[in-house]
């Protein structure tokens, strides 16, 4: 029996656990007692499935199950791809009663969401997030969809799981890059609602960095703990889950207009977030020292801090127009009034942030 650590996401008969610690998977009664009919479909791709889709298949006993196992991208994030999840599930005569489970990164634990929320009406979902992203923020708080060609996650459902698992173990065969592509999220806590914790992240970078378990087990706890609380407060976006989105405007026009899966979505992010920060310094909210902490901190997490020459600033104008924080036509954005200070404002101008734009790119 291994050591977790649970947090709860607090929506009244909503709400759920998220277990985090090492060795979740071979603990089957940890699964088990968040299935409440005796079917399961298992989603996951052709990376994740050889790693980890035995162990979970070893978890089910006395229970039917099923996998689909999709391709591995960003790029496949799509309603064709998604479609293949419905076949599976109608193929395999899969009821209301059965429970979707998420094996593997964001993008699987957002399409298997999306799936189980519009499958049948909604039927049960349990995430198993396998990237250090998934585990420090997809996999929380409802939010399942695809892209569409001309925008990011534009298609999709809020629909909670029953239970969040991060196997924490399962970080050892992640790569390089994608783990400091989790880390883009993790720093966006700090900067939007923890300056102490911004500091601790940048004090113990080189542990993370090197998968230290200790440091990492720490960072995903304070990490879930916070979009726990943000989304207990504002399950739907109406207010302040909003500041979770701190660079993601930026991002998605990144992710999107480089084409899904050029640019990892923590990448794109972690660019997005220095943007947001010279935009905040454009209004006078934030000084220099605070703007290059910013984009310091990034860099030694491996994370790209400037806006990609291939994209002009129209190009960025264009995507950012479609944004979901665009209401009734004006585009809100996430900016820093503070480190550990977040704000959603429309008080800006066209020429700011296309001044942000210019000033954002390396040459
Ligand atoms: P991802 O799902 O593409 O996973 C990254 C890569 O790592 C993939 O190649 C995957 O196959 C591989 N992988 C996964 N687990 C592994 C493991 N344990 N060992 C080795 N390889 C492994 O990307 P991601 O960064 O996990 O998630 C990004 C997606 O999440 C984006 O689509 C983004 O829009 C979405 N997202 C959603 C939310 C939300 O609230 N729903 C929040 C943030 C991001
Ligand atoms: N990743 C943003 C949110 O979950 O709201």
């Amino acid at each position: 029996m291994s050591e977790h650590t649970t947090l709860n996401v607090d929506l009244g008969e909503r709400s759920y656990p998220i277990y985090i610690g090492q060795n979740l998977l071979d603990q089957a009664d940890i699964l088990k007692k968040h299935i409440p009919g005796n079917s399961a479909l298992i989603v996951s791709n052709e990376t994740v499935a050889p790693l980890y889709l035995k162990k979970v298949e070893a978890l089910l006993s006395g229970i039917r199950y099923e996998s689909v196992i999709l391709p591995d991208g960003e790029q496949y994030k799509n309603l064709e791809v998604l479609n293949t999840i419905f076949d599976s599930l109608l193929t395999h005569r899969m009821d209301r009663n059965t429970t979707i489970i998420a094996l593997g990164g964001g993008v699987v634990g957002d399409m298997a969401g999306f799936a189980a929320a519009s499958y049948q009406r909604g039927v049960h979902l349990i995430q198993i997030p396998t990237t250090l992203l998934s585990q420090v923020d997809s996999s929380v708080g409802g939010k399942t969809g695809v892209n569409h060609p001309l925008g990011k996650n534009m298609i999709g459902a809020f629909y909670q799981p029953r239970a969040v698992i991060a196997d924490t173990s399962t970080l050892n065969t992640l790569d390089d890059r994608q783990l400091s592509a989790g880390l883009a999220e993790v720093i966006k806590y700090g900067l939007i609602k923890d300056a102490g914790f911004f500091d601790w992240i940048d004090q113990n970078m080189n542990a993370l960095l090197k998968r230290d378990p200790q440091a990492l087990a720490y960072a995903i706890e304070v990490s879930c703990q916070t979009k726990a609380d943000v989304v207990a407060a504002d399950e739907k976006e109406s207010g302040q889950r909003a500041l979770l989105n701190l660079g993601h405007t930026f991002g998605h026009a990144i992710e999107t207009g480089m084409g899904y899966g050029e640019w990892l979505h923590g990448e794109a992010v972690g660019a997005g977030m220095c943007m947001a920060a010279k935009m905040s310094a454009l209004l006078g909210w934030l000084d220099e020292t605070q703007v290059q902490k910013t984009i310091a901190i990034m860099q030694h997490a491996k994370l790209p801090t400037t806006a990609p020459d291939s994209m002009d600033e129209q190009q960025f104008l264009d995507l950012m127009s479609v944004d979901k924080k665009v209401i009734d036509g004006v585009l809100r954005l996430v900016l820093l009034k503070n480190i550990g200070d977040a704000v959603v404002t429309k008080d800006y101008t066209q020429e700011q942030l296309a001044k942000t734009i210019r000033i954002s790119y390396a040459t």
